[in-house]
Parts: structure tokens; sequence; C-alpha cells
């Protein structure tokens, strides 16, 4: 079964306002699939509801097959927490933690011991140029070394799908086109299916496929070149 996250019809409301309007979207294993629209179109809204973070107000999102709404707090927490990555526009780390302990993160909390989930960390930090940095706290890393540490994060535990929400909004555009290479490099090559939401077109173009949002609804444009 090559589908890994399917949504049917998706309907968000902020109480009387609706953020989301009947979206659907099919994510294949290891496919990069890629959101464009204006700010306020509802993006980051329908990410939320992909990612199990927020329910949907209607319609059904499915993942390996089951739906989410099949599975209790516990279930979907655990399928987040181990399934699934995230990578947000300003990284999000946590300052009190080294950069490996950053990256090691989810094998922690997934319960890996801490020398194997920090080697684990080393392996995806080394693969991002990262190696010299992992002692260093998230305060003494530039913007784009903490989005990259913030990539390993998402990586580390060889998630099937990650959601990046504006992951290099942060950074000048040549840092954001490198870290977004490696990102996408990174996870074609462990088969990891993105999501990502991006401003930038160039983005865009790299992926598989392509959508767009305006004002809660969500266009399909189809695989890129078509
Ligand atoms: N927590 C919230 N409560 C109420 N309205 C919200 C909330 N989050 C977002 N919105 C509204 O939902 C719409 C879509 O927002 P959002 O999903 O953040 O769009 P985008 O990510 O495309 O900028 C906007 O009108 C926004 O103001
Ligand atoms: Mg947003």
């Amino acid at each position: 079964m090559s589908e890994t996250l399917v949504a049917k019809d998706v309907d968000l409301f902020y109480g009387a306002s609706q953020a989301v309007k009947r979206a659907s979207i099919l994510l294949r294993r290891g496919e990069i699939a890629a959101i464009t629209g204006p700010s306020g179109s509802g993006k980051s809204s329908l990410l939320y509801c992909l990612a199990g973070v927020l329910p949907a107000s209607q319609g059904e999102i499915r993942f390996e097959g089951r739906p989410f709404n099949e599975l209790d707090d516990d279930e979907l927490s655990t399928l987040r927490r181990d399934r699934f990555g995230f990578v947000f526009q300003y990284g999000e780390l946590l300052p009190e933690l080294t950069v490996e302990e950053n990256a090691a993160l989810p094998l922690r909390l997934a319960g890996q011991r801490k020398r194997a989930a920090l080697a684990a960390a080393g392996e995806v930090l080394g693969r991002l140029g990262l190696s010299e940095l992992r002692e260093r706290r998230p305060s003494q890393v530039s913007g784009g070394q903490s989005q990259r540490v913030a990539v390993a994060r998402a990586l580390v535990h060889r998630p099937a799908v990650v959601f990046a929400d504006e992951p290099t909004g942060s950074l000048d555009s040549a840092n954001a086109s490198a870290v977004l290479d490696e990102f996408l490099t990174l996870a074609r090559s462990q088969g990891t299916a993105v999501l990502i939401v991006t401003h930038d077109p160039d983005v865009a173009a790299r992926a598989d496929s392509r959508y767009s949002m305006v004002d809660g609804v969500l266009t399909t444009q189809g695989p890129v070149g078509s």
C-alpha cells in the first residue's frame, strides 16, 4: 500500500469561521508535496489537522489506512510522536538541551536509551554537516544551523511523514535554499514523505506534487511538469 496519508473533504472551523473547506489530499510513501498560498489562507490549519494536532470538524483523515477518528487520544499522540516529524519556521529547539540532545529528542520520547539515541542523532547531524556543533546550545549556533538541527530532529526517528510549516521562512534565500535541499535529500534517502508549506515557488517546483490554498480551499496543481 503506497498511500500513507489520505484526507477526504476535511473542514475545520474556529467557532463560526471556516479555515479549511472540504480539503482532500493523498500523500504516497516518500512523496514530497508542497502547499503554497497567501497568508491566512488556512495552510497551517490544514497541516495541523493532517498531523492529528487539531481535530477536523468534518471529513476523514486516514494514516496507513486507519482513520484518525478510530484512534483514542493516547493512540493519536503515540502516532504523532513515533510516525510523524515536524519542522516549524524558527526551528523551535529547546534552549536547555544541546544540539545533539535536541536532535535525539524523538528517540528519547519513544523510550530509546540515551546512548543509542545520541548515536543516531550524531549520524543525522553528520549528514547535515553539523558534527562539530553537537555539544553546543541552540543559542550558540546560527539561524541556518538551527534549522538544520530542527530538520535532524524531524527525521531522526525515520518517521513516515514530516510536516514542515514554512520551515525556512526565517532564513535568507541562499540559506533557505541550501537547508531545503539538504532536508528534501535526506527525507528522500530514507523514504519519508514530506508535506511542506512554503511561500517559495522554487521550493514548490522541487516537490513531486503541488497544491495551492486560497480562502480555505485546497486545489491540486498536479505533478510537477504536467
Ligand atoms: N487558533 C485560531 N483561532 C481562530 N482563528 C484562527 C486560529 N488560527 C488561525 N485562525 C484563522 O484561520 C485562518 C487561517 O489561518 P492559518 O491556517 O494560520 O493560515 P496560513 O497558515 O495560510 O497563514 C485565518 O483567518 C486565521 O486568522
Ligand atoms: Mg501558517
